[in-house]
């Protein structure tokens, strides 16, 4: 080789001064994003991933080092489905965003998705602005649903001021009458209205007279009690309520996610939906995959009640195999906080008791237990689940990647390890766990949230009430995959 410069001349720029430090370096795992995974150092400056580099090159210069040999370095999870702290008819969940969040992220989410749920009378826009002012306690990112009950006059202009705040989502309940419950032409106005906005709806969708007529015939069978409740929430009542909000979205050209899925049959009519080109997205829940309607037969039927409830055996097994194939987008916690003495109050009538199951901690690993352990899923795919797909089916951009420019949220995880779930050893503001004593792997080892480990082999380093309230940016309009 040859140089112009003769060997002589002096540098002509003074040496520069060595870069400053990164704050962490993650290195010797294997770093995992839902599109593919290597080998590789993250680098960490400023709350944000400066880069995921080669594993053979020098670390560069830093402050903390992790080594995350034999482990997965995953994206920290998103989870787009949690009630938080929230009243719901009689009864309040336990938590509230300081608990919450702490739970988050011992079980390795790094950002929650609540919902801003109006009390009677109040405006959606109102239920947002209340909600952002109790999220100022969380120790981890978080975001917010709106939630419209009952269209009128100033819905529009409501669900474009709440975009400008960063709301783009809005939950719509096709169930609850008289609770939460919106029409069908509620419905459709939201879609088309979000739609414009770059927003998506998040529906419950849960066919309201199919279920009433259920409930009657319980109580008049006299089956009303939380033993009962799989006969007072039929299958049907589900793919009814996808059937129909599809049809509406179709119509509409809009974009439409349906929260906790629990049927194989709900899931095929999403995705048959979007073989023509409809925005339909399907999220799942850690217990409509792990757990069946055999829990209402123990000890503690009500700790189990939940909307939809846990399905029969076979059902399980149909969903789980839509979900290895790829056929499930999201996966939610539908973290819901209440104590056995809440849920045993009314257990006698599962038209009073409240529902829905604590799980934002255990979300990671009855997931990847059975999913990846057990079903040989994919890493790749299960971290699409859990983290990427929900950041992106939220507009939040900086959210569930491993990549330079991006947030850093991650976890470190052994997949080879094995912890029993525990309620002692847990952190919600509940006193069971669905999974008691269930032998699971995908426990994390390491969490940063934000850039700051929270989670190590000293245990948990409470980072105080940093977590931001992030805006949704419009989503795009074309299908996420
Ligand atoms: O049982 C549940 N899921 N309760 C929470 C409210 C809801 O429907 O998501
Ligand atoms: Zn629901
Ligand atoms: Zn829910
Ligand atoms: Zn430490």
């Amino acid at each position: 080789m040859t140089s112009s410069t003769p060997p002589s001349t002096p540098p002509s720029t003074p040496p520069s001064t060595p870069p400053a430090p990164a704050d962490l370096v993650v290195h010797g795992g294997t770093v995992v994003n839902a599109g593919g995974s290597a080998a590789a150092t993250v680098v960490v400056t400023d709350g944000r991933i400066v880069a995921v580099q080669d594993p053979a090159l020098p670390l560069p210069p830093h402050r903390r080092a992790i080594d995350a040999a034999g482990s997965f370095v995953i994206p920290g999870g998103v989870d787009p489905h949690c009630h938080i702290g929230q009243r719901l008819g009689e009864y309040s969940q336990l938590d509230d965003y300081a608990s919450a969040s702490i739970a988050a992220l011992w079980g390795g989410t790094t950002t929650v998705v609540d919902f801003a749920i109006p009390d009677p009378g109040q405006r959606p826009i109102d239920a947002v602005a209340e909600r952002r002012k109790l999220a100022e306690i969380s120790r981890c990112d978080t975001a917010l649903h709106g939630c419209v009950i009952q269209w009128d006059a100033t819905t529009a202009g409501q669900i474009a001021e709440m975009a400008t705040t960063g709301v783009r989502t809005i939950k719509l309940f096709t169930t609850y009458k008289d609770v939460v419950m919106a029409g069908p032409d509620t419905v459709l106005e939201v879609l088309r209205t979000l739609h414009a906005q770059g927003g998506i709806a998040y529906v419950h969708a849960e066919a309201n007279h199919v279920i009433e007529d259920a409930q009657a015939s319980a109580v008049a069978a006299g089956e009303a009690a939380a033993g009962h409740m799989p006969r007072t929430r039929p299958e049907l009542a589900e793919a009814a309520a996808v059937a129909q909000v599809l049809a509406t979205a179709e119509h509409v050209d809009a974009p439409v996610y349906f929260v906790h899925q629990t049927t194989a049959e709900a899931v095929d009519l999403v995705r048959a939906a979007r073989r023509r080109g409809v925005r339909a997205y399907t999220e799942t829940c850690p217990h409509y995959l792990y757990l069946d309607e055999g829990t209402y037969a123990g000890d503690h039927p009500e700790r189990f009640v939940c909307c939809p409830p846990l399905r029969a055996p076979e059902t399980v097994a149909q969903l789980r195999a839509r979900a290895l194939v790829g056929d499930v987008d999201t996966l939610g916690s539908d973290h819901c906080c209440y104590s056995t003495g809440q849920k045993s109050e009314h257990s006698h009538d599962v038209r009073v008791m409240p529902n829905g199951l604590p799980g934002v901690e255990t979300r990671l690993p009855v997931t990847f237990t059975q999913l990846v352990v057990r079903g040989g899923m994919p890493v790749e795919r299960f971290v699409g689940m859990f983290a990427t797909n929900p950041a992106r089916l939220n507009g939040l951009t900086g959210k569930g990647v491993l990549a330079p420019g991006h947030d850093a949220d991650l976890v470190v995880l052994d997949p080879a390890g094995r912890r029993p779930a525990r309620i002692a050893d847990l952190h919600m503001a509940t006193d069971y766990s669905p999974y008691e004593g269930e032998e699971l792997a995908g426990w994390p080892s390491v969490v940063v949230s934000g850039g700051r480990v929270v989670l190590d082999a000293d245990g948990f380093h409470d980072p105080g009430p940093v977590g931001r309230a992030l805006h949704a940016d419009p989503m795009p309009d074309h299908l996420i995959t």
